[in-house]
């Protein structure tokens, strides 16, 4: 749960969530995230308003009342659970790779809502968002997050582009003589949205399908949780 603070007060920004294990039905060890999407199902109206009641604004209150107003991002690692949300950590950044998610939802420029938190001034500021859902997968090295090789050449960028309402983020690569190389443990974020989370999945996954990387994987149920509840629903 993501919410931009000014010292004073906070708006909360869309939520999303992160898939954490390296590998498929969350099997192996932590990673940063291997993949996220926005919004989330989970984060009804009615849990929005108990994180920002019980958790954002008092934080804000608490900051300031010591002497240490804050204002910038604000990343609440949220858990809910049957006695309602619990704050498990606080980051004072994005989430990445839910900040990838955020921005193709965005329909506000960021960087007005970045200077009205700098100058105090988000009681008077509003952050609009499209309504269609995003999803993102990172593409990481084989062996990540272990070892894995750096300096292995990756194609189909251009082509995995085209896929209506993708969107491909550089997290670690490398242009090389005109060839692009990876360059680290999480290379790259395939995004896409779309009119339901299962659209904005199937496009993120077409687009990964036409990136040529034989040293690179990802996982492939990034936002089950969300077409699941879609296809529930009907
Ligand atoms: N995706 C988790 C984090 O940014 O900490």
């Amino acid at each position: 749960f993501f919410a931009l603070c000014d010292g004073d007060t906070a708006i909360a920004l869309a939520p999303a969530q992160d898939h954490k294990r390296v590998f498929d039905h969350d099997e192996g060890p932590n990673t940063g995230g291997m993949g996220a999407y926005s919004p989330t199902p989970f984060v009804t109206p009615e849990v929005h308003d108990q994180i920002m009641a019980r958790i954002i604004l008092p934080t804000v209150a608490g900051m300031k009342k010591r002497g240490m107003p804050f204002k910038g991002v604000l990343y609440a690692g949220v858990m809910l659970t049957a006695q309602g949300p619990k704050l498990f950590e606080y980051n004072v950044r994005f989430g990445d790779p839910e900040c990838q998610v955020l921005m193709l939802r965005m329909m506000s420029d960021i960087v007005p809502a970045l200077l009205a938190s700098c100058d105090g001034q988000l009681k008077n500021f509003d952050v609009r968002w499209f309504p269609e859902p995003a999803v993102t997968v990172v593409m990481a090295a084989k062996g990540y997050p272990g070892d894995y090789r750096k300096g292995t050449r990756i194609e189909g960028l251009d082509d995995a582009a085209k896929i209506e309402g993708a969107e491909i983020f550089h997290a670690g690569t490398v242009a090389k003589d005109g060839a692009i190389l990876a360059n680290g443990g999480r290379v790259l974020n395939v995004c896409a949205s779309g009119k339901t989370v299962l659209e904005a999945q199937q496009r993120a996954y077409q687009a990964v399908d036409r990136i040529k990387w034989p040293e690179g994987f990802c996982r492939r149920d990034i936002a089950w949780q969300a077409v699941e509840q879609e296809r529930a629903k009907g």
